[in-house]
């Protein structure tokens, strides 16, 4: 039986749930350590979504929320590859951070689409600010993950030599950039 999953924002229960998705994704060296994955699920400014099969976690997606958002991670149980679930989770990523309104280094809140600051043209409107683009690397022989990032949107903007160790590699620098009306 095939149980089709349902998304949701994760929050520090789920952490033993990402370090055995970790640990069954990365390799050793890529893989991050439990304080380290405590603290992506637990800062202010980061945001997850999980993709929950029969209430298991089979695939994640973080974030690093600022003007210029990082993708910290995405990854899916190699059982549920190849069924569009990056994509998806890629997508409703996407779609949140067109909603995400930065009110101050490290807060933010993710706005209905109907929202409107209270005062118009007044200190709060100027003060609050949206996601301009995502940024990313990637090792350069990742190409699933090249793959997934170029058909959901994402150009190549440059490459940093060496950046990846064990094995040392060169990763790929790419963005995604939200236009002027939906950013
Ligand atoms: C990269 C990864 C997240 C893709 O997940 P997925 O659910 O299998 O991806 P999807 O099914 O949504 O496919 C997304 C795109 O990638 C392509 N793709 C997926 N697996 C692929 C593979 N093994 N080889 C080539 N392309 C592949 C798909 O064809 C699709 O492209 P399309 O939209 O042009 O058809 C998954 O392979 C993974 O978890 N890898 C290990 C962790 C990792 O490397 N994460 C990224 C670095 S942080």
């Amino acid at each position: 039986m095939s149980i089709e999953p349902v998304i949701e924002t994760m929050t520090g229960a789920d952490l033993f749930a990402a370090i055995d998705l970790e640990a069954e994704i990365f390799s050793e060296s890529d893989r991050w350590s439990e304080s380290m994955l405590t603290e992506e699920l637990t800062r202010p400014d980061r945001l997850y979504l999980g993709a929950f099969a029969d209430k298991q976690l089979v695939a994640m997606i973080g974030v690093r929320i600022a003007l210029d958002t990082d993708l910290m991670t995405v990854g899916v149980r190699p059982d549920w590859q190849g069924r569009g679930l990056a994509s998806w989770l890629l997508q409703e990523m996407l779609h949140t951070l067109r909603r995400v309104r930065i009110i101050a280094p490290n807060h933010f809140f993710i706005a209905e689409a109907d929202w409107q600051p209270p005062r118009e043209k007044g200190a709060i409107e100027k003060s609050v600010r949206r996601v301009q683009r995502i940024l990313l690397e990637v090792r350069a022989s990742n190409e699933p993950a090249i793959r997934l990032y170029e058909s959901n949107g994402f150009q190549h903007v440059g490459r940093i030599p060496r950046y990846y160790h064990r094995p040392e590699e060169d990763a790929l620098v790419m963005e995604y950039t939200f236009s002027s009306d939906e950013a």
